[in-house]
């Protein structure tokens, strides 16, 4: 079985797009180690982040997730076993968290609101890859 939890967070400040790509360097580095993938979603002055994997894995990793200091007001949203990752192969996916358009954060505390939250995000993905890229060649 593999733990998938969902949080959201609040940007302790905002961060610029070297800084994330610093953040997600070396959480793709720790991940891959740690056969732990997921989704990091920042927008609006929020993180929203997907972490999967095994389960002791998880909890450390989500353990010093908390502790840093570039967040605050961890809101565990989610925290399951399930049969399988959404986001296999991917050890930290980047994507803009449009907070306005997918869901407003108070209602991103409805359970039932996180996995069509997940869906849109993973739906997302391609499109903005591509556009990293882009912008990357340019
Ligand atoms: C929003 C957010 C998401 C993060 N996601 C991960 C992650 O998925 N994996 C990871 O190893 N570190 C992640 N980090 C970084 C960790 O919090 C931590 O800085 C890093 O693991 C280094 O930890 P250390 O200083 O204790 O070695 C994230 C940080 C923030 C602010």
């Amino acid at each position: 079985m593999i733990r998938q939890l969902c949080y959201l967070s609040t940007a302790a400040e905002p961060l610029d797009a070297l800084s994330l790509a610093h953040l997600a360097e070396g959480a793709r580095r720790y991940n891959a180690q740690m056969q732990l993938t997921g989704l990091l979603a920042e927008g609006g002055g929020y993180f929203f982040q997907v972490l999967e994997g095994p389960r002791d894995n998880v909890c450390a990793a989500f353990g010093r997730i908390c502790r840093d200091r570039r967040h605050r007001d961890i809101r565990l949203l989610q925290d399951d076993e399930v049969s399988g990752r959404d986001f296999g192969g991917m050890c930290l996916a980047l994507a803009e968290l449009d907070v306005a358009r997918l869901t407003a954060p108070e209602r991103m505390f409805d359970a039932r609101a996180i996995p069509m939250l997940v869906s849109a995000l993973k739906h997302t993905l391609p499109v903005q890859m591509r556009t990293h890229r882009a912008m990357a060649a340019a």
